[in-house]
Parts: structure tokens; sequence; C-alpha cells
């Protein structure tokens, strides 16, 4: 009698971990935040542990080993199958890159901004269209990214256009005027923390760096999105918008790029 009950309860057991087992399974497969929180704080802690060096680093390692030097579509090449292959990671990635590249193209622009630099994917997309004399600033809060980008868009030969400034976005942009001689940007593409788009639009605005026609790009407003900048820019006479529907950086949820320009 006593064996039957500790059967049962060891079958209950055993299924009710498999059921528990593949509803994870499931919902990592499905469930986008599941997925991002299975990759960035299970898969890479555990990495990261076991070989002692963080992603970043990773990402380093593999565009040192494997890009060509001073030939910026080969670094993203190589961060762009790094990322979708091994290891998730928050850059503009290759799909929303091209409705980049577009915008860029099309706004020509002598001086851009960029907000969020991470590993400098972005900057680097950004800045091999950019015209000579043409230069882009590009604010990260956190050193080992910084540190890192310098090294990767120094490999892809770019490093005379782009200025990587450290620090909060909410205390370098009210110093580009005078301490980096900025006048007004021409193109602004936020990609930081998603709270910080709308404080920082108005803090653009407030500190002079937008003129008539300057372009900003925010990315992920769909996911993991940014209502906040969305309801400023979209209910302000101030700025024409115009939405790019995509997908998030490797992976197939439904994103989407907001340009807005400023029609001052
Ligand atoms: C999504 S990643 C940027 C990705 C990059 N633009 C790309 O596509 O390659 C966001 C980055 O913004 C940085 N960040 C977030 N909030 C910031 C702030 N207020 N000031 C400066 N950097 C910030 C984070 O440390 C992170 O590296």
């Amino acid at each position: 009698m006593l064996e039957n009950w500790i059967l049962t309860i060891l079958v209950s057991v055993g299924v009710g971990s498999i059921l528990v087992l593949v509803a994870a399974f499931m919902l990592v497969k499905h469930n986008a935040y599941a997925k991002i929180f299975w990759n960035e704080i299970v898969l890479e802690k555990i990495t990261n542990f076991v070989m002692d060096q963080s992603k970043e680093q990773r990402i380093l390692n593999t565009v040192s080993y494997n890009a060509v030097k001073g030939d910026p579509e080969s670094v993203m090449k190589c961060i762009d199958k790094y990322c979708s292959q091994y290891e998730w990671a928050m850059n503009v990635g290759d799909e929303k890159g091209l409705i980049l590249d577009k915008i860029v193209e099309e706004a020509d622009p002598s001086v851009v901004l960029e907000l969020g630099t991470y590993c400098g994917y972005s900057a680097i997309r950004i800045a091999r269209l950019l015209k000579p004399k043409a230069r882009l600033l590009t604010i990260e809060f956190n050193p080992e990214f910084a540190s890192i980008a310098k090294e990767i868009i120094d490999i892809a030969g770019l490093s005379d256009k782009v200025t990587i400034l450290e620090g909060h976005s909410e205390d370098i942009i009210p110093q580009l005027k005078k301490k980096y001689e900025v006048e007004t940007l021409d193109f602004v593409f936020l990609d930081h923390w998603k709270e910080r788009y709308a404080p920082d639009t108005v803090l653009l605005e407030e500190c002079g760096l937008l003129r008539k026609g300057s372009i900003l790009l925010a990315d992920n407003v769909v996911f993991p999105g940014a209502p906040e900048f969305l309801k400023y820019v979209r209910n302000n006479q101030r700025f024409e918008c115009t939405s790019y529907p995509s997908h998030l950086e490797y992976m197939q949820v439904e994103d989407a790029m907001e340009k807005a320009v400023y029609l001052g």
C-alpha cells in the first residue's frame, strides 16, 4: 500500500516536471519577453560565468577574428551572423538596419547624434553612409560598452567619423553646443532606454539642437515600446511622423521605427 503511494507521488512529480519544462519551452519559443529573458538572463549569465567574459567581449572577439579590417560591411555581417546564430544582442540588426540606411541616405546629414551606442553596430551602419567631413556623435553610459564600441568602430575603419561620448544622454545633450561645437543636429537616432526617448526629445528642443527639417528616428517603438515618445511626437504640430513597421532584431516579433521630422 505504502509503495503504491510512493510510486504515485514519484510519477506525479515526474509528469509535473515534464509539463513545467514543456510549458517553459513553449513560452520561450513563442513569447518574445520569455525568449529575451532566457537568452539575456539565463543563457548569457551562464556563458559569461563559464567563459569569464561578457557577451559584448565575445562580439568583439568574433569581429576581431573574422571581419576584414577597414571594411564596415564585413563588421556588420559578422555581428549580424553572431547575434542571429549564437547570442541575441540589442543591435538594431540587419532588417531594421535597412530602414535606418534608407533614412540616413535620404537625409544626407552633416551632424548626427546617436543615443545608445552599445557595441557600435548602428554607429558603423550610419557612419559608413556619411559624406566626407560629416560626423557622428554617439552617447553611451556603460563604460565597458563604450570601450568595446571604440575597438569595433576602429576595426571598421570609421574612427575618424565617429566620436563616442561616455555618459548619460541627459547630461551630455546640454553640453553639445558648447563642448562639442554642435550648432544643430541634422539626424538623431534614438536607441537608448525607451523611457528616455520623450524627455531627451524635449531636451533636444529646449537646448535649441533641432532645426526645421531635423530628423529623429526612434527604434523599438513597438517592442519593447516607447508609448510616451509616440504620444509626444504624434500629438505635436512641430513634428511630422511616419511609422516603419518591421521586426525586433534577429527575431520574428513585431516592432517598428518612428521617423519624426521637426517642423520648427
Ligand atoms: C539598444 S542599445 C543600442 C544599440 C545600438 N544603437 C545598435 O543598434 O548597435 C541601448 C544602449 O543605450 C545605452 N543607454 C541606455 N540609456 C542611456 C542613457 N540615458 N544615456 C546613455 N546611454 C544609454 C545602454 O547602455 C545600451 O548600450
